[in-house]
């Protein structure tokens, strides 16, 4: 079969915030699909690059009075870091602030001009005489000119939707040094007239792109809402490419940014002897990855710009929904806002990678991340079903059977055979991105092994037949092999400590067809182990502590408190306990009422004053608190109290339960 050249991209990620779950989404997706290809044998090029320029990069680095190169630099260590943590390889991650970009900006721009696609017009905008800059909308702050909302952006208003110019905000003024005299200057900046390409870009959109994108981009033609001149430029100060022939003016970063893709595959070309022309501008497909919020930056500026100047357009964009926790948004405050390195620290990252090939398909609808159901899956699904069926066989076979497989046999054979027939079909599922139909696939074929493993019952039979047993184990092991080939684009550290286990080279997508028999294999490495669901909830509170708390007015803080002698204090008996159960008070909107198990000393009911902080009181079910177990029972409206709570926190900051760091510390054991 004729090989594929297939260029491949992610959106650039920018270079002024870490890498979190969110943008995942579209890495992983990508790197599954560039891998899927890649095992096919086809010449697949993954490029991507961090998105460098622009005021926030420029701003966030004055902060930290480092110059944006050091800046962005930083942020570059940090998402190499994170992208190689979670086995997202591209064949080269680059920088927009980069020579080879800088050249294409300039020979794009020209061509454009040439072509007659820009214009110069001059334009007023509010200028901050304190950090002497034209402020871009988003850096005007002001109350909303339509409902009063205070402190929104420039351009929009969060609370009523409308949308206006900075000058209208009331009371506007400058985002970053506060000052409320802006003043309204003009200048003159360059636009791309985007209408010029009206009906190139109706065409492009009807076959590169999926239907529901291009009718809703369709849509806004009739009124060519979305087609009016694009600006390209930014007055200096601006941390980006200054324009040929126009000093103190400089590309947008939506400019340079996609151009971005093209610089990075031009390094990738330079490094490894191939020619860009006959790549990007000749034979090669050309993918691009996106979220659906940057839908008109892909499908409306960058095919026209390219266009316009004499480039080829991408072959398809891919576009994608967003993620959610739990059903939604992700959120500092309930912690669901996780960064890859938050996540990594408590979690495998191929967890991750196999729960979002479980949900992730080729639509724009959003993806949901719920937290229970990736625990539930990733330990009944991939340890339960699929992994299980390795440490069985595997460990079998090295402390019973000599390490050695044997033959398969005829029942063993029909499986085997069954699962090679999937092999088009789950190539079909990642060529059309219908990834989450793969777990399904898999699961099935791994539930069809795991009830031959059981019918034949080698834990007895190794007593009574081993050779018998050797040829079970060596179906299984064989039947397991598959599965691992098949998961290999998402689960790619899996698939290579399946391999070495089996004395292989990394699997290609024919290496279902082969059939181990008669060859030692290597000791069994841990594939995966299950997910504890202790580490979700750290990963949440961590999430949460990195978000800045709101100071607390002082008041609520106490003063400290006389002081007491060592007996006083022994007096109090605090012990470990469990939350047995917690549940809302009718009648009260400050207390749950709980059952907490103190081991020895019985199970209590206790009344906290905590609902505020837990108002989803299942959520701390199960887990260990520290608790006054000696006070006083005290009589209240709805019951008695047989102990107290201890928590950290006021009032007003809410509260937190206390809990004791190790898992071994047991209900009932004393606080020392
Ligand atoms: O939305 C974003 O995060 C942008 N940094 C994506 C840029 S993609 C491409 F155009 F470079
Ligand atoms: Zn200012």
């Amino acid at each position: 079969m004729q090989k594929r050249k297939i260029i491949v991209t992610s959106a650039l990620p920018y270079a002024n915030g870490d890498i979190h779950i969110g943008h995942l989404v579209e890495y992983l997706q990508t790197d599954f699909w560039v891998r899927f290809q890649k095992m096919r044998g086809n010449e697949c090029i993954y490029v991507c690059a961090d998105d460098t320029h622009g005021t926030p990069i420029m701003i966030s680095a004055a902060k930290k009075g480092v110059p944006p190169e050091d800046f962005i630099a930083e942020s570059y260590k940090r998402h190499v870091e994170d992208f190689s943590a979670f086995d997202v390889k591209f064949d080269n991650f680059y920088s927009t602030n980069s020579p080879e970009n800088k050249a294409f900006c300039e020979q794009i721009y020209v061509r454009l001009r040439e072509n007659g696609a820009l214009r110069e017009e001059r334009v007023p905008q509010l200028f901050c005489p304190n950090d002497k800059m034209f402020l871009p909308d988003r850096f005007v702050r002001g109350k909303c000119p339509k409902c009063g909302a205070e402190d929104q952006y420039g351009d929009s208003c969060e609370k009523c939707g409308s949308t206006y110019n900075p000058s209208d905000l009331v009371d506007g003024h400058c985002a970053i040094c506060g000052e409320k005299k802006l003043e309204t200057r003009e200048s003159s900046h360059i636009f791309f007239e985007l209408r010029l390409f009206k009906e190139y870009l109706r065409e492009w959109l009807s076959g590169h792109v999926a239907r529901d994108i291009s009718n809703k981009l369709l849509e806004w033609f009739g009124d060519n809402a979305e087609l009016m001149p694009w600006d390209i430029s930014r007055d200096a100060p601006y941390f980006g490419f200054e324009i040929p022939d126009h000093p103190g003016k400089y590309f947008y970063v939506w400019l340079d940014a996609p151009v971005g893709y093209m610089a990075s595959f031009k390094n990738f070309c330079s490094k490894h002897g191939l020619d860009f022309e006959s790549w990007w501008n000749g034979d090669a497909e050309i993918y691009h990855f996106i979220g659906k919020d940057i839908v008109r930056f892909h499908c409306l500026f960058w095919p026209a710009m390219l266009h316009a100047s004499g480039f080829r357009g991408p072959t398809q964009v891919f576009v994608h929904g967003f993620l959610t926790v739990n059903g939604t948004k992700m959120s500092k405050s309930r912690g669901t806002f996780i960064s890859a390195s938050t996540y990594r620290e408590c979690l495998d990252p191929q967890f991750l990678r196999y729960y979002y090939a479980c949900k992730i398909n080729n639509t724009t609808d959003d993806v949901d991340l719920n937290l229970d159901d990736f625990a539930q899956r990733v330990n009944s699904d991939l340890i339960g079903k699929i992994t299980n069926l390795a440490s069985r066989g595997a460990q079998m076979i090295n402390k019973r059977l000599g390490g050695i497989l044997g033959t398969t046999d005829e029942e063993g054979r029909k499986i085997l055979d069954e699962f090679r027939r999937k092999s088009d079909c789950i190539a079909s599922l990642y060529e059309e991105r219908k990834f989450s139909q793969i777990p399904v696939e898999i699961c099935r074929m791994a539930d069809t092994a795991n009830e031959y493993f059981d019918s034949r019952q080698p834990w007895a039979t190794v007593k009574t037949d081993p050779e018998l047993t050797r040829i079970t184990l060596t179906n299984v092991l064989n039947m397991f092999r598959i599965l691992a080939v098949y998961l290999a684009p998402i689960l790619p550290g899996y698939a290579s400590k399946t391999a070495a286990l089996f004395n292989e080279a990394a699997y290609t997508w024919d290496s279902v067809n082969e059939t181990l028999e008669n060859k030692p294999i290597g000791a069994y490495e841990y594939l995966a182990s299950r997910i504890e669901k202790d580490k979700i909830d750290l990963m949440v509170e961590k999430s949460k502590q990195k978000t800045p708390q709101p100071e607390q007015p002082k008041s609520d803080i106490p003063e400290q408190k006389p002081e007491i002698d060592i007996g006083d204090f022994g007096k109090t008996d605090m012990r470990v306990g469990l939350i047995r159960s917690a549940e809302l008070v009718d009648g009260s909107d400050k207390l749950l009422c709980l059952s907490v198990d103190f081991g020895p000393l019985g199970t209590r009911k206790i009344f906290s004053g905590i609902r505020k902080s837990y108002p989803q009181p299942e959520a701390i079910v199960g887990k260990k608190v520290i608790a006054v177990v000696n006070l006083k029972p005290r009589k209240m409206r709805f019951g008695t109290s047989e102990g107290m709570l201890i928590c950290s926190g006021t009032e007003t900051s809410g509260f937190s339960l206390i809990s004791p760091l190790s898992n071994s510390a047991a209900p009932g054991d004393p606080i020392s």
